[in-house]
């Protein structure tokens, strides 16, 4: 059962801050006129997101989340950089938390930090990165920069990105688990062909809070075992790549919405692909790449209302596949 993020007696709140909203409503196609109004007397969101409990502790997760691989990988004082406090703005108002980094993603949880350092949103975030070396020295010295970089004292989630010497990390995160530095910790992997090894590991590991993995509708694998798995042993999933890395969606957005879309509560290809992500029940939450405003506005869009669950996508999925 979907639960709302907060209640409406919530918004607005310390969430949102007037600052915060007016450069959330800059980066939505209003009219000046409706603008002033907005600005004026901030209206909630009209539905909240939804959540999901990740099954170690039952904490309710909100649906979507922001990626930053590329789109948080800007230098400050570049456009692309200024558009970034929007980003997690929009995130945020919509009820969204989970904000996913990695070492790998060049300046990006540099940037992350120094957001949210700015605008006072640590406490609003679900902060994920990834250790992403090998050896254990090199796995601490990586991921003590990465709480530096991220400007917390405590990450939420901490993850073996891509398996890379999954072993000794996972021991150190156990360690590190115990004494409250990381809440969760968790596997990624982003293709198919690396499905076997995840699999091996989720088995091994009866610890796990998390998985990471890819899963778009034109990239199906892991529904035949890896989510069914994660299900079965009570890890939490994290979908990376619901747009198939941008591509699926580029392809689809020249072509009219199908005319169920409205139905479902979708107005973009976006959210069609993300609700049909979420309509697998072993997934936690999506965490969809973006650096633009407009688009975290419209992918956090799909986390409320009716998400339909996998009966409604085989009857409707290959119409969009073809
Ligand atoms: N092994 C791993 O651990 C692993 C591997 C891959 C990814 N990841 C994580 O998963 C996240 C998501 O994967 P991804 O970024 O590779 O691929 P993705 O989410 O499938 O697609 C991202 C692309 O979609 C575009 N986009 C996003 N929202 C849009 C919208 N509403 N309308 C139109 N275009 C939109 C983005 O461009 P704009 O910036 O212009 O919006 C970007 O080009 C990554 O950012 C990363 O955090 C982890």
């Amino acid at each position: 059962m979907e639960t709302p993020a907060s209640t409406p007696s919530q918004w607005p709140d310390a969430r949102l801050t007037r600052a915060a909203f007016l450069r959330l409503a800059a980066a939505l196609p209003l009219g000046s006129a409706a603008m002033a109004n907005a600005a004026a007397a901030p209206q909630p969101p009209a539905s909240k997101m939804n959540t999901r409990p990740i099954p170690s502790t039952r904490e309710a997760l909100p649906v979507i989340g922001c990626g930053t691989w590329i789109g948080f990988d800007r230098r400050p004082g570049s456009a692309e950089y200024q558009r970034l406090p929007g980003v997690l703005d929009a995130l945020f108002a919509a009820g969204g938390k989970v904000i996913d980094s990695s070492p790998m993603y060049g300046r990006s949880e540099e940037t992350t930090g120094e957001l949210l350092a700015a605008a006072r949103q640590r406490d609003q975030g679900f902060l994920a990165t990834k250790v992403w070396t090998t050896g254990r020295k090199a796995g601490i010295a990586q991921m003590e920069q990465s709480f530096a970089r991220l400007r917390t004292d405590r990450i939420d989630l901490m993850q073996v990105h891509n398996l890379v010497d999954w072993k000794t990390h996972l021991a150190t995160l156990r360690a590190w688990k115990k004494q409250d530095r990381v809440r969760y910790i968790g596997i990624t992997h982003y293709t198919a062909s690396a499905y076997g090894e995840v699999e091996a590991v989720l088995r091994a590991e009866k610890q796990l809070d998390f998985l990471q993995i890819n899963y778009s509708l034109d990239a199906r694998d892991a529904e035949h075992r890896l989510l069914p798995l994660a299900a079965d042993l009570g890890v939490a999933v994290i979908v990376n790549m619901p747009f198939g890395g941008g591509g699926l969606l580029r392809r689809l957005q020249g072509r009219p919405l199908p005319a169920w879309a409205g139905e479902i509560g979708c107005t973009s290809w976006a959210q069609v692909l993300l609700k049909f992500v979420l309509g697998h029940p072993a997934v936690t939450c999506a965490i969809p790449g973006t650096g633009r405003p407009e688009h975290m506005a419209d992918n956090a869009a799909a986390g409320a209302g009716p998400i339909p669950d996998a009966a409604f996508w085989r009857s409707n999925a290959p119409a969009i596949e073809r």
